[in-house]
């Protein structure tokens, strides 16, 4: 055969060939399944946020709802280039040519901050992720820096800015922030946050507690400009071991750290200037006798710090907290703890994650009618509104991280995460002087593989990060006899500065006339906090005191429950009834009575004051 022939039908061969192989592959050509680029690394925490001006970036933004996270991954469950995802906010309709199958214009809104739970019915139980998108002009100053900073979004978020993204964040209750500095636009920014609320068995809580799974973007998000050389963080406060002495740390982030820090204290007439080394952080320690904050007397200094072209101002209050003996002791007086656990639950209305200022007043305005000097932030870190309205009404505060129940111990990722919820609860309130707990977990296995060591590394660091508070949680119930009963977590008392349990007589544990007859015994000489007891009832449901649920058998139940706390005598420091308010949770089903609500509050979801409020208020008017 002729060697040009030979060679033509070679390359059709190969043509014909190609063309069929494409043919094959055609109409789902998957694209290179690459890695969508993910920071998976510590985003730069900026501290202190509430002490700067911010641009907020509230209000409607497109919601798009992808319960098969379409717009993050192929057909094949591969995660898609980012060019591909929804993250690069393509719009069908401004270019029908093209083979687009979302829109944000074109999506409806929802308010951020807020849970999506309660803005749409469809949503009620949603548990999968929903896209976010707010657009918005900003135009950058020279020579500043610019941070995304959300407050909370549940449960996991990947953030996209203008097409990049810049991170994903895990946990539903501690604030993050990306560095955006270089990346704004004058115009139509497009800020992109996926956010998936499913529950996983290696999560910060796991796949099982007794409250609504509110997804989104539950609070506040902010655009925060700082100059090129930024107070990243400030601490202040008395020193632990001589209070005579006001101490705190500066740290500052940027080019040229090295200089001097003011911090001032007008009302006090301190001025104090604060060397900063070259690693950018600076301490002062100076004589300063200032009025001591208490439930009675809040009392809140302003302070200001400046560096360079920063400046932050703060409200920060001075108070000192110890345990001596059975004692904890505020400015070296004796107090003891009248307090009520609390979920972040709006106080009315349709109900959802509360996070203004004005949830914070009516909820905290209830715990001050009871008699409270002192709430249990259960189960989570609550907003910082929350803290500070707490802090300005004079309420001390627990504060906890959801590891609850049945954590997977033995993963890595999860202590991980548990630590970073830690580090960044601490970051966010260590000067909120009302705050006097930290708490690391509420009723967990004792014994199970792993348990102690993780839980034992979470209260090492709590104390690492600031030696200043009390570090506890809330164990369980053990029997000794019948009628003679202790905390049954001799591992974790013996770690925590206070011994702090949930106990549940005359509700899970026999009925409230069992009070009559049970002591309590505690081994180690610390602090005693009951920090949960209580029963369920619906308001306004009467009946015989023997049947639960009615306002009768709750009334009876703390009636009898407090004669029982009584007999406890001084080594009892507080108490924090569970709960102030029904709140909503899946695991309660009974139709006409929970309706989806737990419903062991003194107030009704409504507002309604149930016969039990009462009796808990009268008790709390005669403890000192
Ligand atoms: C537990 C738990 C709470 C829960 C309560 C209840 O003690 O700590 O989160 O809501 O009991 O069963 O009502």
């Amino acid at each position: 055969m002729n060697p040009l022939i030979r060679a033509m039908k070679r390359i059709f061969v190969f043509l014909f060939l190609s063309c069929s192989l494409l043919a094959l592959s055609c109409g789902r050509t998957p694209e290179e399944p690459e890695q969508v680029i993910i920071n998976e690394g510590t985003v730069p925490q900026i501290c202190s946020v509430g002490a700067r001006e911010k641009f907020s970036l509230d209000g409607a933004w497109n919601a798009l709802i992808d319960i098969y996270e379409t717009g993050y991954y192929s057909y094949r469950r591969t995660p898609i280039p980012v060019g591909s995802s929804w993250f690069m906010d393509r719009s069908y309709f401004t270019t029908p040519d093209q083979l687009i199958e979302y829109d944000f214009d074109a999506a409806p809104t929802l308010d951020v901050p807020g849970d999506w739970n309660t803005q749409r019915p469809e949503l009620y139980m949603y548990e999968g992720t929903v896209w976010y998108r707010r657009k918005f002009d900003f135009k950058p100053e020279e020579g500043k820096r610019y941070f995304i900073y959300f407050e909370g979004v549940n449960y996991e978020s990947v953030t996209g800015l203008n097409g990049e993204i810049l991170g994903r964040h895990e946990g539903g209750f501690t604030p993050f922030c990306f560095e955006v500095t270089g990346k704004l636009r004058e115009k139509d920014n497009s800020l992109i946050v996926k956010v998936d609320n499913r529950r996983r068995l290696e999560n910060v809580p796991t796949v099982n507690f007794d409250w609504w799974n509110y997804g989104g973007i539950t609070r506040s998000v902010h655009l925060v400009e700082t100059p090129s050389t930024f107070i990243r963080d400030f601490s202040i406060g008395l020193q632990k071991d001589n209070p005579e002495y006001m101490t705190g740390s500066i740290d500052i982030d940027g080019e040229n750290v090295r200089g001097t820090a003011v911090v001032s204290i007008p009302e006090l007439g301190l001025e104090i200037p604060v060397s900063i080394n070259e690693t950018g952080l600076g301490t002062f320690s100076v004589k300063a006798d200032p009025e001591r904050w208490s439930p009675g007397n809040p009392k809140l200094y302003t302070v200001h710090v400046t560096y360079g072209k920063d400046s932050l101002k703060d409200k920060v209050g001075f108070r000192t907290i110890e345990t001596k003996g059975h004692d904890i002791l505020l400015n070296g007086e004796r107090v003891f703890l009248k307090g009520i656990c609390i979920h972040e639950e709006k106080p009315s209305g349709k109900g959802g994650r509360a996070f203004s200022e004005e949830d914070a007043r009516t909820t905290l305005g209830w715990a001050k009618e009871l008699g409270c000097n002192f709430v249990r932030l259960a189960h989570y870190p609550h907003s910082e509104a929350m803290v500070r309205m707490a802090e300005e009404m004079g309420i001390m505060v627990w504060s906890e991280i959801p590891v609850y129940w049945t954590i997977d111990w033995t993963n890595p990722a999860t202590f991980r995460n548990a630590c970073a919820q830690l580090e960044d609860n601490i970051g966010r309130d260590h000067n909120r002087c009302n705050i006097i707990i930290w708490s690391v977990a509420n009723e967990t296995p004792v014994g199970a593989p792993g348990r102690k060591e993780f839980l034992y590394a979470l209260i090492d660091k709590a104390r690492e990060l600031d030696g200043t508070r009390l570090v506890g949680a809330a164990m369980e119930t053990a029997y000794i006899s019948d009628t003679l009963a202790t905390i049954n977590d001799a591992e974790l008392f013996e770690k925590a500065d206070i011994g702090s349990f949930n106990q549940y007589v005359g509700w899970y544990d026999g009925t409230p006339d069992k009070c009559d007859v049970l002591s309590w015994t505690f081994s180690l000489n610390k602090p005693v906090i009951i920090s949960e007891f209580g029963g369920g009832a619906k308001y306004g449901y009467h009946g015989p005191e023997t049947w639960r649920f009615t306002e009768e058998y709750q009334k009876l139940l703390y009636r009898k429950n407090l004669a029982m706390l009584d007999r406890i005598g001084p080594q009892l420091a507080g108490t924090t009834p569970w709960i102030l308010k029904d709140f909503r949770s899946p695991k309660r089903a009974l139709t006409g009575i929970q309706d989806d609500y737990n419903r062991k509050g003194l107030i009704s979801e409504k507002g309604e004051k149930k016969a039990a409020f009462y009796v808990v208020r009268d008790w709390y008017s005669t403890k000192q």
